[in-house]
């Protein structure tokens, strides 16, 4: 198993249990498991690059503040520039960085 398949299952874990959570606490109906994943990604679109934005840039603040942006591409690389530079978040390798990227553009730009 690689680390990064590693990481994704260790991941996956952590959020079936919180799925049992919430099931477990809803009481009556339990909500679909579809919903609590919504709920856990704050709407975010089930798409490549997903776990990375959300676990990345969602560490040392609300993902909120990432998600109300709208910007076009070159302005998110800024973006992660200045949280690298002045922020000191730890630089992503380069396959990583370019799924965030591409995700926030699909997602997070001007259009969407
Ligand atoms: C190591 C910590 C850390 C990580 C990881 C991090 N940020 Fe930040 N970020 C900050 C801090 C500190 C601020 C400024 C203070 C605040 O508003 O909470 C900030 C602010 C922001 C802002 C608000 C506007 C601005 O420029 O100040 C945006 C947008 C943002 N971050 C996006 C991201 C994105 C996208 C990622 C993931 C690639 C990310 N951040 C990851 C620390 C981090």
């Amino acid at each position: 198993m690689s680390l990064s398949q590693f990481k994704k299952t260790a991941i996956g874990v952590v959020f079936a249990g919180t799925f049992a959570v919430l099931v477990a606490n809803a009481g009556g109906e339990p909500e679909s498991v579809a919903e609590d994943e919504q709920t856990l990604f704050h709407g975010m679109p089930a798409d490549e690059g997903r776990l990375e934005v959300f676990g990345f840039c969602g560490s040392c603040h609300s993902i909120n503040l990432v998600l109300q942006q709208k910007l076009p591409r070159e302005i998110w690389d800024e973006v992660l520039i200045e949280m690298v530079e002045e922020h000191e978040m730890l630089e992503l390798n380069p396959e990583i960085r370019r799924k965030v990227l591409d995700y926030l553009e699909k997602y997070y730009g001007p259009d969407s």
